[in-house]
């Protein structure tokens, strides 16, 4: 009985995106962290990775957060010249590219996977960046893997 209430009060909740945003520790992580600090709202519905560049992401990290219960993801990181790396945005923009084009194999749309530059001093940006993809995630509908069973719980 529990479970059958449980269940009918998660059905008639209104839809809340979830959304995995990978990050470069160095600026796009910075830019979250400036945010917070700054006392800037934006929507609570992100929860951050925080890896050493973008070009550490690796694709599968965004399969595996799909499968995770994920309705959309963000990587963001260093704009274009400014990655401690030197070229790791680099790659990993030739790398999204490529993988966007891919997705629509995965059964994922490609619309729920999303590219920004952040540095340590944007903070706004990355507010406004978080409120936007959330509203178009919410505009999007629930992401409905292909094998339900597989989706885990979001924590
Ligand atoms: Fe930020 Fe490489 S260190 S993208």
């Amino acid at each position: 009985m529990t479970q059958i209430a449980a269940t009918t009060t998660e059905a008639t909740k209104p839809f809340e995106p979830r959304v995995v945003a990978f990050v470069c520790n160095w600026c796009t992580y910075a830019g979250a962290d400036l945010a917070g600090t700054s006392r800037m709202q934006y929507a609570p519905n992100v929860r951050i990775v925080k890896l050493p560049c973008t070009g550490r992401i690796d694709p599968l990290f965004v399969v595996k957060a799909f499968e995770g219960g994920a309705d959309a993801v963000l990587v963001s990181g260093c704009h274009p010249g400014d990655c401690h790396y030197t070229s790791g945005n680099y790659h990993a923009r030739r790398r999204w590219t490529i993988f966007r084009k891919l997705l629509d194999l995965t059964g994922i749309d490609p619309r729920r996977l999303h590219f920004s530059w952040v540095s340590a001093a944007e903070g706004a940006k990355f507010a406004h960046l978080i409120n936007d993809v959330t509203a178009k995630v919410r505009a999007l509908g629930p992401f409905e893997p292909h094998n339900p069973a597989r989706r885990r719980p979001w924590r």
